[in-house]
C-alpha cells in the first residue's frame, strides 16, 4: 500500500470487495480501505445495502486491490465482521458534514423513482441536521475482512511471475492458526 501511494496510484486504497449470498448468488464492488489493524481490513457501508445484506446471511468476502501500473495485485479471502461501533463512530465524525448527511439520504442499494426525488431526500437531510453533530445511523457502519488467505502477485513480462501465498484457518470462535507461506506457480 505504501508503495501504491508512493507510485501514486489513483485512490491506492480502492479495492473490489466480493460477497456471496446464502443462496450462492456471488456480487463485487468498489469500496475504500479505511484502516488496518491486527484484526484485518475495515472498510465502511450501508448495512442495509446489498452487499450488506449478502455478508449478513454468508460473511464469506474477497478483495482484490488491482494496482495495474505497479503490475502487482494482492488478494484477500476472509470473513467480514462487524467493527465495533466506537470505531464506526469515530470514523463516521471524521468524515465531512455533507458525507454524514448523505449516509441519512440514501437507503443505499434500494430503487428509487428519480435524481430530484434523491436530491429532495438529501436537502431535506440537509435541512434537518443543519449545523448539528450528525449521528451515526445505525444502519451505517464498519466490517473488517478478517483474512484466511493473502496471496501478493507480482508480475514479470515473461509471465514467469511471482506469487505468495499465506494461508490459515480461523475456528468460529475466531481463533486462527499460524500463516502457511507458500509460492505458487504463475
Ligand atoms: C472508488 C470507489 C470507492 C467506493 N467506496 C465505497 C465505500 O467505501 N463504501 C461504500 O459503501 N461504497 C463505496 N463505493 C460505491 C460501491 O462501489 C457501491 O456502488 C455501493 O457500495 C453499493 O454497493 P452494493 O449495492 O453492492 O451494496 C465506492 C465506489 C467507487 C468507484
Amino acid at each position: 500500500m505504501r508503495e501504491a501511494e508512493a507510485e501514486n496510484i489513483f485512490e491506492p486504497n480502492a479495492f473490489v470487495l466480493g460477497t456471496v449470498t446464502d443462496q450462492n448468488t456471488p456480487s463485487s464492488r468498489t469500496v475504500l480501505l479505511k484502516g488496518v489493524d491486527e484484526h484485518g481490513f475495515h472498510f465502511f457501508t450501508n448495512f442495509g445495502s446489498r452487499k450488506g445484506a449478502a455478508i449478513s446471511g454468508n460473511p464469506a468476502v474477497s478483495a482484490v486491490f488491482g494496482w495495474y501500473p505497479m503490475y502487482r495485485q494482492v488478494l484477500i479471502e476472509g470473513v467480514a465482521r462487524p467493527v465495533p461501533g466506537q470505531d464506526a463512530d469515530d470514523y463516521f465524525h471524521s468524515r465531512p458534514h455533507e458525507s454524514q448527511v448523505a449516509a441519512w439520504s440514501s437507503h443505499q442499494s434500494q430503487p428509487i423513482e428519480s435524481r430530484d426525488a434523491l436530491d429532495s431526500q438529501f436537502h431535506a437531510a440537509l435541512a434537518k441536521f443543519n449545523t448539528n453533530e450528525v449521528p451515526r445511523p445505525d444502519y451505517w457502519g464498519g466490517y473488517r475482512i478478517v483474512p484466511t488467505r493473502i496471496e501478493f502477485w507480482k508480475g514479470r513480462s515473461n509471465r514467469m511471475h511471482d506469487r505468495i501465498a499465506f494461508t490459515r484457518s480461523l475456528s468460529h470462535q475466531g481463533e486462527a492458526d499460524n500463516w502457511r507461506i507458500e509460492r505458487l506457480q504463475p
